[in-house]
């Protein structure tokens, strides 16, 4: 454990353009003694840095989970503490979380498998006056109060583009269905809410249903294979809430015996290598790069709050758009995930 000394100030006013400058707007608060807020834990030795994990769950997740790693490693003065969850389960989270608490980590990162709760936690961790960052996934009901920052590509902005470029696509309208993420986890209600926002307003989009399909191609597969059967095939639209379940869309496509991308089109979200792929050679219409590479981002909040600044509730990370297997094959060679 790093020094006694905790961050008392829990104020979320930091711009995050000084945040994007490296700069550490001390607002009160106080760090632990010998750390110069550099994370190279100062004489008292590394900072440790509590993850509460989602751990296996698709290329998204390990991309992401190994960016953290890779960023807060002892060279860097952390002393990272990685937790996976068992099975995506949140008991086995909140397990995690009571135990980094009790032994007094400097700071906890959080990526919740549910959104819901988490309130007793959090204000554990608030009374121990351990910093606990959102990553990725928020919580439900949403608390400022609760956490220093959430820090994730904005969901709502990602999957509104994605009903933009549905919107376009699809001039006089479509039947489309919807395959979801795990039931309770917050990113799919923003997903939802950033598409509704514009497919919402399109009558002649007809939403024949949605279902998740957990992140999974196999179970996204067996859904819109049962989908297809139940509207014979006039099926124009499939919007898939990750780049997993929307390959697995494809291949029901294929074997209904329609062409992707040409009878029914799919967009999914995340950007993964695989996805870019589809889209290149056109079995994918959309994908909307949900960024998970934000280690780098994530240091400087670290070091930030270590440092006694504060920084804003929410810093959005930064993701783009593909709508063609031209700007895909371009992109690929680039793609770190
Ligand atoms: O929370 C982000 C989502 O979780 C990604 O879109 C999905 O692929 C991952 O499993």
């Amino acid at each position: 454990m790093h020094s006694t000394t905790r961050i008392t100030k829990w104020s979320t006013a930091f711009a995050a353009g000084a945040l994007a400058l490296g700069l550490a707007a001390c607002s009160g608060g106080t760090t632990p003694a010998g750390d110069d807020g550099a994370g190279d834990g100062g004489a008292e030795g590394p900072i440790t840095i509590g993850f509460v994990a989602v751990g296996p769950e698709g290329a998204w997740r390990a991309a992401n989970e190994q960016n953290v790693q890779d960023t807060f490693t002892a060279e860097a003065g952390f002393d990272l503490k990685y937790a996976p969850a068992t099975n995506l389960d949140q008991k086995s989270q909140i397990d995690a979380f009571t135990s980094f608490v009790d032994e007094g980590v400097d700071v906890i990162l959080l990526s919740a498998t549910e959104g819901s709760g988490w309130e007793a936690s959090l204000k554990r961790a608030q009374e121990a006056e351990i910093p606990v960052i959102l990553v990725d996934r928020g919580i439900e009901p949403d608390d400022p109060s609760l956490y220093v920052t959430r820090l994730a590509p904005d969901n709502v902005e990602v999957a509104t583009a994605v009903g933009q470029w549905a919107s376009d696509t699809f001039p006089d309208g479509a039947k489309y269905f919807t395959l979801e993420g795990p039931t309770g986890v917050g990113v799919v209600n923003e997903r939802n809410e950033g598409f509704d926002s514009v497919i919402g307003k399109r009558s002649d989009f007809v939403k024949v249903g949605a279902q998740t399909a957990n992140w999974s191609t196999e179970e996204a597969k067996s859904v819109i294979e049962t989908v297809l059967k139940a509207n014979n095939n006039d099926i124009q639209y499939i919007f898939a809430q990750n780049d997993e379940m929307g390959l697995g869309a494809v291949q029901a496509i294929e074997e209904a015996g329609l062409v992707p991308g040409v009878d029914v089109k799919v967009s999914t979200i995340d950007g993964t290598k695989n996805a870019m792929q589809a889209l290149a050679d056109g079995k994918l219409s959309f994908v909307a790069e949900y960024n998970p590479l934000f280690g780098d981002t994530l240091l400087e909040v670290v070091n930030t709050v270590l440092a006694g600044g504060s920084v804003d509730s929410q810093i959005i990370v930064p993701s783009t758009t593909f709508d063609s297997p031209e700007a895909a094959k371009a992109a690929l060679p680039d793609r770190k995930y």
